[in-house]
């Protein structure tokens, strides 16, 4: 059971003039002029329908940088019969060589797919060098290194015996199939929900966003590579209620690993639900959606570190974080001094396209975000009841560019204070001093999202009163820090109420939703 100890993989500068950064803009550049054409996956062949859809760059959104091909009905029930003859072998293969598969892929992207992975991410998701190297490189290689660890104290966790029986328990994977689907805003989460439930010995179908298969593909390359077997993960793209559909219609359907919109979990929740009775087993049902994550400032709090709490979280990724900053509450003291350093901070951040490395922020993911937010950002520019503070032009002449945007509302219930805009706007609300208590009562009961929440205070009573009072508003909650960023192997990450099962990703918990122990008695 000894396993290499998982280290977090250090993030990389990308400083100018580095080797690093010369070879992730070569990568890019090359990319950026080859036209990919990515088929469907299944088993040993890669299947090309003709029926393509293009993929273009959202901070170029007329740069075509490749197509993929769509599946038909017939190509899902393959991918489905494919991956169950894949699994006579993968699931009876020693834990051990699972894991040295995956193993051999976090080093492959940690090495030899470095730039390749970081560049993909850059082209097809508009990341910035340095959200693509902590998304697809980091967070990937150490989901991958973290669940092999957290795998092989599965194993190795076994009950206790005497000397006339022996128990033992096995680990098995789950009887059928698991269904992937996978969100645009992080290759790393793309590429661990097939990978951790496979690590496990199940065999996967796996349906990316539309939005993420171009640096699907890189992964799908990788995991062949590092020597994941035809058949055991399939990718497969489409008409998503076709697929999904299809998917949960098989008897041998076992589980979903999603992480996407509420509205998508609980329809799908539904059908699995309508479909129960054809099942063989009860399937895992693993889904992290939406948040509507706060920040709270106490009276006490530092004016500086609420303020980078509020731009980190709030504008990193473009907002493009379930986990992003987007509701804060800031107590009427603390406002002007508040106020005045984000306008300063605010100011600072560039916008612009990844390749050029001094951007902090990009392109939202595509034509149908920037309208949304932007008809978000109109109706502030109109309500009484909000006013735009900082940002609030955007332009989809080349780009879907939303400039970083600040509300401030004297409506805690305001529409942007409730609803998760996915995008590079946050709203303030500025509360009085003295409705500390009531504020955070406030805070919990504003959203149907429990994700992510932070709390800013020097005064150790009002952080115990905040863990206290907002113990179910948040599956992460932190302590002076933005809610966002979640490392492997230091913070399961994951949330409750509309947010998710909170099956906590890159963690012994998620890993064991994977399998299905039989417990064995054996008398002497
Ligand atoms: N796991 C990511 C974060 O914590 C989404 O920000």
């Amino acid at each position: 059971f000894n396993v290499p100890k998982a280290v977090n993989e250090p993030v990389k500068a990308y400083a100018p003039g580095s080797v690093e950064r010369e070879r992730v803009l070569a990568a890019y550049k090359e990319m950026w002029n080859t036209q990919i054409d990515v088929p469907l996956y299944i088993g040993a062949e890669e299947i090309r329908t003709g029926n393509t859809r293009t993929m273009s760059a959202p901070h170029d959104h007329q740069h075509i940088v490749g197509t993929y091909h769509l599946a038909e009905k017939k190509h899902i029930d393959q991918a489905i019969a494919t991956a169950l003859e894949a699994r006579k072998k993968w699931a009876a293969m020693s834990w051990e060589n699972r894991a040295a598969i995956f193993l051999k892929a976090a080093e492959l992207i940690a090495g030899p797919y470095r730039a390749k992975i970081n560049a993909a991410t850059m082209i097809a998701q508009s990341k910035t060098i340095h959200q693509a190297e902590i998304d697809a490189s980091c967070e990937l290689i150490d989901f991958l290194r973290f669940n092999v660890e957290y795998m092989a104290q599965i194993y190795k966790e076994q009950p206790q015996s005497d000397s006339s029986t022996w128990n033992r328990v096995e680990h098995r994977p789950l009887e059928g199939f698991v269904y992937a689907i996978t969100p645009f805003n992080f290759t790393a989460i793309a590429a661990n929900l097939p990978a951790s439930a496979a690590m496990m010995g199940n065999v996967v179908v796996w349906k990316p966003s539309d939005s993420q298969i171009f640096s699907a593909k890189v992964i799908i390359d990788i995991f062949k590579e590092a020597g994941v077997p035809d058949g055991v993960i399939n990718v497969v793209y489409g008409d998503p209620i076709m697929i999904t559909e299809t998917v949960l219609a098989s008897p041998d359907f076992a589980g979903v690993h999603f992480t996407g919109s509420t509205h998508v979990f609980k329809d799908i929740w539904a059908k699995i639900g309508a479909n129960i009775h054809s099942y063989k087993t009860y399937p895992r049902i693993v889904g992290e959606t939406g948040g509507k994550d706060f920040i709270i400032a106490h009276p006490s709090a530092n004016v500086k570190q609420v303020v980078t709490g509020i731009t980190r979280g709030a504008f990193e990724f473009q907002g493009q974080k379930c986990s992003a900053a987007s509701r804060v509450y800031i107590p009427q003291s603390l406002w002007p001094a508040v106020k005045n350093q984000l306008e300063i901070d605010v100011n600072s951040m560039k916008m612009g396209s990844p390749e050029d490395m001094s951007n902090f922020i990009t392109a939202v993911i595509h034509e149908g975000s920037f309208d949304k937010l932007a008809s978000y950002i109109d109706q502030a520019k109109k309500d009484a009841d909000a006013e735009i503070i900082l940002g609030g032009n955007y332009d989809k002449s080349k780009g879907y560019f939303i400039e970083p945007t600040v509300i401030v509302t004297t409506n805690p219930k305001y529409t942007t204070m409730e609803t998760e805009l996915f995008g590079p706007v946050v709203t303030i609300y500025v509360y009085e001093d003295a409705k500390w208590s009531e504020t955070l009562e406030l805070v919990d009961a504003t959203s149907e999202y429990a994700l992510t929440g932070a709390v800013f205070s020097q005064c150790r009573y009002a952080v115990e009163e905040a863990v206290i009072a907002l113990q179910n508003a948040a599956g992460n909650f932190y302590i002076n820090d933005k809610p966002t960023g979640a490392v492997v192997g230091n913070q399961p990450f994951g949330g409750a109420r509309a947010s998710g099962t909170n099956d906590k990703a890159g963690s012994m918990l998620n890993l064991l939703r994977w399998v299905s122990p039989r417990t064995i008695k054996e008398t002497f």
